[in-house]
């Protein structure tokens, strides 16, 4: 699933992780982090994993050699083992998993648990959030491996959350990629569901909300699930008694705003180098939608080479992404409207 910020991706993968759970999955719920490995993240999980398919019945030996291919991973990678011993008395077994390359001991790895998994006939679905923070031969490791699943018919699936991710992925990776998943795109949602998301909860609470109150909230939030669920909150906690009208949503407008500037939009701000605010303003200045690289760097009154060194740490701060080549989009929705605010001067005096 991909989409901007605020528009319920990890919601949608906390549901998911409940529904198969209760289909009898094990799950494996991990977030992809900017200054930590992806290895890292899944060995801890990968291990409480296979110890939960060694207590469960069964004949066979492939939950112990799971365990000795996973030895063999963290071998291969060359990592601290403080923290990672495997505990059993297993020895690792050698060129399993340890080659130090992750596009071929990750595929070896899953195929270890995976026919663990089988043979305890015990599916297993690994919940990865924040998917774009994976670097490139991590992402493209992970797909060799699912790809490896796909193959064998596994019972291993991976369902992903994050920011659109399929524009930065290249050549092999790519064509991998577009063939063994489906990209669903999370936006935000119509009128009719924004209505039904704030108006449900007020009348299950046994209160009533304006038609026109409805209204004006989806005028304000345009759909997107974390405005809604600030604006439903405040109208909730300002309205006195029912029905909530269309004042009181106005009434609370100026409130929410300034909530969403200091917490949602403001800690993003603050962690910007001036440089980088200076682009996000030029975006900004080109409206709400995705612009061209040119167009941004001719706001800025910049060569295009010499903005690319801003664009990119903007990129990997997560502030905005490419939806489509030469193309720069915000990630958190409605972050324009919040520039021209933070900075309204533009070109900024000097
Ligand atoms: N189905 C829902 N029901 C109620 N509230 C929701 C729902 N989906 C999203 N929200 C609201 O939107 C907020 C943001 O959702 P969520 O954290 O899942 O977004 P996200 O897409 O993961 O954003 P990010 O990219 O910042 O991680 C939630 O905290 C909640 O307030
Ligand atoms: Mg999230």
């Amino acid at each position: 699933m991909t989409g901007l910020r605020g528009v319920g991706k990890t919601v949608l993968l906390n549901e998911m992780e409940r529904m198969a759970t209760k289909e009898g999955y094990r799950t494996i719920s991990i977030e992809a982090h900017e200054n930590k490995s992806l290895a890292l993240l899944l060995i801890p999980q990968l291990r409480r994993l296979l110890f939960e398919l060694d207590r469960m019945a069964g004949a066979g030996n492939k939950v112990r050699r799971g365990l000795a291919v996973l030895k063999s991973f963290i071998r291969g990678i060359r990592i601290s083992v403080e923290g990672y011993e495997i505990g059993l008395d297993i020895d690792p077994e050698q060129g399993a998993a340890d080659s130090g390359d992750l596009e071929i001991d990750m595929p070896n790895l899953f195929l270890a648990v995976a026919e663990a998994a089988d043979e305890r006939q015990t599916p297993v679905a690994i919940l990865i959030d924040e998917i774009q923070y994976l670097r490139p031969p991590e992402l493209s490791a992970l797909i060799m491996a699912m790809h490896k699943m796909q193959q064998q018919q596994l019972p291993l699936v991976l369902v992903g959350a994050g920011l659109p991710i399929l524009p930065g992925l290249a050549g092999e990776s790519k064509s991998y990629a577009e063939r063994l998943f489906s990209f669903p795109d999370i936006g935000p949602l119509s009128e009719t569901e924004s209505i039904l998301a704030v108006k449900e909860p007020i009348e299950t609470a046994g209160e009533i909300i304006d038609d026109s109150a409805l209204q004006e909230i989806f005028r304000l939030t345009k759909g997107y699930p974390y405005f809604l669920q600030e604006w439903g909150y405040q109208a909730w906690n300002q309205a006195e008694q029912s029905p909530i009208t269309a004042a009181i949503v106005r009434e609370t407008t100026n409130l929410v705003e300034r909530r969403l500037d200091e917490n949602f939009f403001r800690v993003r701000f603050n962690r910007l180098t001036p440089r980088e605010k200076t682009y996000l303003r030029a975006m900004a200045e080109l409206g709400a939608g995705p612009c061209r690289t040119a167009d941004i760097a001719d706001t800025l009154g910049m060569k295009m080479n010499s903005v690319g060194p801003v664009r990119s740490s903007l990129i990997k701060k997560g502030m905005i992404y490419s939806p489509s080549h030469g193309d720069m989009a915000f990630t958190v929705p409605l972050f324009n409207e919040f520039m021209k605010r933070a900075i309204p001067e533009f070109p900024p005096i000097h």
